[in-house]
């Protein structure tokens, strides 16, 4: 049976997947996170989709060489490979926030859980969770080889009550105990400050003022 390594920011992702019957990992590409959940009986049955057609190939691929027979491959755009399909848990990692943000947008369903990793616009994401009523359990960051890496669990709450403020918003769920938040927030907060001596605009000068304080304030809250 092939063995094969996860990083950091995989194992994240797997960790923070609920135990459940079917997952179903949107842009599953090399297919270790699909074959790991699948592997440990964290989930019963796994479908991995892909846009591409060669991404997925490798997933099928993975799957074949651990022996996993509860699992399956589908290529296609977002979540409209699945519409039909009775799914406990979806995986949309990897991908940029636009991207997962338009597949959000575009399901014709909400799902119990969702376990998001974007690469960038995370702010974005957390919104459109929320206006889509979608309650948030876990949001928190991971540092990898000097990469950050925001984590959502997001869960269907029915009425959409989560609140969450504006610190929320920017910062997920992390807290002074959250190293790598820490020196997240530390990385930037300096960041910011340098952009703030050289910028001559008024608004600029605003956005990064309520930045740092953002950062200030969650990096030391408990
Ligand atoms: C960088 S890989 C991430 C792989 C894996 N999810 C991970 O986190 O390690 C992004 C994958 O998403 C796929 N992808 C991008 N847009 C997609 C879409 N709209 N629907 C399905 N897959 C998509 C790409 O083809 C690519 O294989």
């Amino acid at each position: 049976m092939r063995k094969f390594s996860l990083s950091k920011r995989m194992q994240a992702i797997i960790d923070t997947v609920p135990e459940c019957s079917v997952v179903a990992d949107i842009g599953c590409d090399h297919g270790k996170i699909l074959c790991s959940l699948l592997l440990s009986k964290k989930c019963r049955y796994g479908i991995g989709t892909d846009i591409s057609e060669m991404c997925a190939i490798k997933t099928a691929e993975l799957l074949e060489q651990c022996k996993i027979s509860t699992g399956e491959v589908i290529v296609g755009d977002g979540l409209s490979t699945i519409e039909d399909r009775k799914v406990d848990c979806i995986i949309l990692a990897g991908m940029g926030g636009r991207e997962i943000d338009r597949i959000l947008r575009e399901a014709k369903k909400t799902y119990k859980y969702l376990v998001i990793q974007p690469m960038n616009d995370v702010d974005i994401l957390r919104q459109t969770l929320l206006d889509l009523g979608y309650g948030i359990q876990k949001d928190y960051m991971i540092c990898e080889r000097g990469q950050f890496y925001d984590i959502i669990l997001a869960y269907d709450d029915g009425d959409g009550v989560t609140k969450y403020s504006k610190y929320d918003i920017m910062c997920g769920l992390n807290s002074r105990d959250n190293a790598d938040f820490v020196e997240y927030a530390n990385i930037h907060i300096k960041k910011y400050k340098d952009s703030l001596k050289k910028t001559t605009s008024r608004e600029s000068k605003k956005e990064l003022k309520r930045k740092i304080k953002y950062l200030k304030k969650v990096s030391r809250r408990k």
